[in-house]
This record gives structure tokens, C-alpha cells and sequence, in this order.
């Protein structure tokens, strides 16, 4: 697999931190009353396992992250945590190649879809049908934008650590039908002054609203939008459950 965060994972975890203010606690209220195992798809760095480890006590959490730089932040976060340390395995392969428990309580889905393309969504929407257990469900988010349009440049984050600020810039450009190229540059700063920049370029699979319905629809799988209705959150779960 190839790992498009190889080069910005440096930077990805403290970008990501800010997003995680606000998804933290829509997500924690989604996965009220679930029960484990959850697997957390394309955990990254672990911000959402230790929302998931917090929000669902003694359950056993699945991490699934294949970007070894990725992964490094992610064993380092749990391993510093007692609670994090008992409970969360962490499993290096994509989600699809990845050997998981038979039977899942939750599998959450969050700032990733969009690297999962059709064929390999109707895998995963497989995998929920038959895999959830009664009262299982997924949380995901859809990431704007949800179609195939030129993103202009603009600046996503601004971390200062230290004496240095990083900002991360991203622009977007079609690639597809359902496809865009998302080129993002990463700029070190200290002072006045610009002291390393990165550029980065990945795909991702846009997804909307109804595209997404009718997907889920195929394989008996209802969503309903969870949330603050601008974080794009829903959850997933079985019609013969309900
Ligand atoms: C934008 S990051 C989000 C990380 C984390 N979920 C968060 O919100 O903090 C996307 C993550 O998806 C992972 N990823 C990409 N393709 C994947 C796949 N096929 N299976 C599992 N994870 C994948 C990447 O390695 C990366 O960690």
C-alpha cells in the first residue's frame, strides 16, 4: 500500500488536533450505548481512539492505521496511557486486508472515506451488514467537498509549538468524475521568516449525502445524519437491527 502520508505525517497529528475540539463529542454522544469490539479505521495518530477509549469504557478497540509514520504517533499515544495500553490493539494493514474480530460493535470511520473508492466502499458496507452486532453501528464523516470542484488555495491550519509555527495550505483540483487531487503544502516558520515548506499531493474519493444513502441502501444499511449538521456526521446501522 502506498503511503500518502509518509512525508506530512510530521505534520498531519497537530493539524488534525484542532478538528478534533469539535468532533470529539458528537462522536463520543454516536457511539452512546455500543458495545466493543470497535474498530477505528485509519486511526492515524489516535486522536479518535482515545475519544473512542473514553467514550465506551473496557471496550476492546481495534486501530487500524497503515501509514508507518502515522503509526508511530499512534503507538506512542497509546502506549504512554495506561488505559489506552490494556485495550487498544493497533494493526498496520489497510482496513480491508486488516484480520478483524468476526462480530463489531462500532467501527468508526472519521476523516477517512475518502480514501476508499466504490468498489472498496461496497467491501466495507459488506463487512457492517454483516459483521455489526444488534445496536452496532458506524460513525463517519463526509468531508467537504462532497463532489468533484476545484477547491482554491486556502490555509487549513496554523499550529505554533514552541518557537515555530506550522501552517498547512490545501488546494484541490478535479480528477475525476468522483475523484480529486488534493495538493497540500506544509510551511514551517519561525519568527518572520519560512524556514521549510513540503509539498504533498493525494487522491480522494468525493462522497455525498445521497450517494452515500444509496449505497448503504443496497446493503440494508440506513444512515442517519448525527451531530452538528456542519461536521458532515453520520451513523450507520443494520435495517433488520433497528
Ligand atoms: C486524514 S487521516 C485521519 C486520521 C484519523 N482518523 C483522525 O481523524 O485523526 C486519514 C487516515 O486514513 C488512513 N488510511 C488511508 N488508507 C487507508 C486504508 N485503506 N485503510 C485504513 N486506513 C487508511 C491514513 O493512513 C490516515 O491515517
Amino acid at each position: 500500500m502506498v503511503d500518502q502520508y509518509e512525508k506530512s505525517a510530521e505534520f498531519i497529528d497537530i493539524m488534525l488536533g484542532s478538528h478534533w475540539s469539535a468532533l470529539s463529542s458528537p462522536l463520543a454522544e454516536a457511539l452512546r450505548g455500543v458495545s466493543g469490539p470497535i474498530v477505528d479505521v485509519g486511526a492515524g495518530g489516535g486522536h479518535g481512539t482515545r475519544v473512542i477509549a473514553q467514550a465506551v469504557p473496557h471496550a476492546d478497540i481495534v486501530a487500524v492505521e497503515p501509514s508507518f509514520a502515522l503509526r508511530s504517533v499512534l503507538l506512542a499515544r497509546v502506549a504512554e496511557n495506561a488505559r489506552l495500553r490494556d485495550r487498544v490493539t493497533v494493526l498496520p494493514e489497510g482496513f480491508l486486508q486488516a484480520t478483524l474480530p468476526d462480530r463489531l460493535g462500532a467501527v468508526v470511520v472519521m476523516n477517512v472515506i475518502g480514501h476508499f473508492p466504490a468498489a472498496d466502499r461496497a467491501r466495507i458496507w459488506k463487512m457492517l451488514d454483516t459483521r455489526l452486532v444488534p445496536g452496532g453501528r458506524a460513525v463517519l464523516n463526509l468531508q467537504p467537498p462532497t463532489e468533484s470542484v476545484a477547491v482554491p488555495e486556502f490555509k487549513g491550519a496554523d499550529v505554533r509549538i514552541g518557537r515555530r509555527r506550522y501552517e498547512g495550505w490545501g488546494k484541490a483540483e478535479p480528477a475525476g468524475p468522483d475523484r480529486l487531487l488534493w495538493h497540500m503544502t506544509y510551511r514551517t516558520c519561525q519568527g518572520s521568516d519560512m524556514v521549510a515548506e513540503l509539498d504533498v499531493s493525494y487522491d480522494w474519493w468525493v462522497l455525498d449525502e445521497k450517494t452515500l444513502e444509496a449505497e448503504l441502501d443496497e446493503h440494508g444499511l440506513d444512515l442517519k445524519q448525527t451531530g452538528p449538521a456542519e461536521l458532515g456526521m453520520y451513523t450507520i446501522q443494520s435495517r433488520a437491527h433497528r
